[in-house]
């Protein structure tokens, strides 16, 4: 969402008292390899690793240190070290290679990738408490993570940004309901436009997202292209949290991790 770039968002200053990452998301194990048609998806709560900030900040790039240092709030400056030191660690892990030697590259519009590996595809996003990363050597993946939170201007949100049909539904709901189906909405289009690298900039309400009867966005419809087929992949990974990836394709069962103490 783009209040993220004011750092606005709740975010915890301290470890939390309790890891509120769900059971479905198990430690991985120590030797997990990434296979051709596979996707993985890590969720971690980087205010867990706040003691060992100093060990992350041994694996991040100068240029990541340098924008790190941009934050105006300690605590946001020490979630991106964290974030991207985790990055390293499971980019390490697939390329078998030393975290802090990977170099990345830049898309177009920003997007992040492998310099050395164009076959590994993987993005990242963060909100709130968590963050979410994703991984496959299927083909270009985007992945978006929101805090389902109330956001009084949802309605002028969702008025500019996304489709009649979406809109339509979103009135038939209850309160409640209208969030959970505004943010399946928007984590499937920007974890669409994130695949695209195209970023947030460029045409949110040009997608419409498709959702189940359980309010998951499944799909998504790019009016006048009728040869690509998007999935949408969603994903609980916290009470209160919607995550959701996207790739061309069908999506095949996603493994899903925990970075947690037990991955350092
Ligand atoms: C990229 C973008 C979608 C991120 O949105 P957000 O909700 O603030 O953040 P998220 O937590 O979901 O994702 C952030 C991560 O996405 C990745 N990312 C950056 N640019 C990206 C892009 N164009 N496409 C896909 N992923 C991108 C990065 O890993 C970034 O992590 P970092 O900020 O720690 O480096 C948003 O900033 C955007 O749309 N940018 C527009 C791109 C653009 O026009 N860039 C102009 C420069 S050429």
């Amino acid at each position: 969402m783009p209040s993220k770039a004011t750092n606005s968002e709740p975010i915890t200053a301290a470890a939390p008292q309790r890891n509120i990452i769900g059971p479905s998301w198990p430690a991985a194990p120590q030797d997990l390899a990434l296979r051709d048609g596979e996707i993985h998806v890590w969720c971690a709560a980087p205010a867990a690793f706040f003691p060992e900030l100093d060990r992350f900040r041994s694996l991040i790039s100068q240029p990541e240190l340098a924008r790190a240092a941009r934050f105006h709030f300690p605590v946001h400056r020490d979630h991106y070290i964290i974030r991207h030191g985790i990055l390293r660690l499971i980019l390490g892990r697939y390329l078998r290679q030393e975290p802090s030697r990977i170099e990345f590259g830049q898309g177009k519009f920003g997007k992040p990738t492998v310099k050395t590996d164009s076959s590994l595809h993987f993005n990242d996003s963060h909100s709130g408490d968590l963050a979410l990363f994703a991984f496959t050597k299927l083909g270009p993946i985007g992945v978006d993570i929101e805090c389902v939170r109330p956001i009084p201007d949802f309605e002028n949100i969702a008025a500019r940004y996304f489709c009649a049909r979406e809109i339509a539904l979103m009135r038939e709901l209850s309160p409640d309901d209208k969030m959970t189906a505004f943010f399946s909405c928007w984590t499937g289009k920007e974890a669409y436009l994130k695949a695209t690298g195209e970023g947030i900039g460029q045409g949110l309400d040009k997608v419409e997202i498709k959702l189940d009867e359980n309010l998951r966005a499944t799909a998504l419809h790019i009016p006048g292209d009728v040869h690509t087929h998007w999935t949408i992949g969603a994903f609980t990974p916290a009470p209160r949290y919607l995550g959701a990836v996207a790739l061309v394709g069908e999506i095949p069962a996603v493994s899903q991790w925990q970075f947690c103490a037990s991955s350092l």
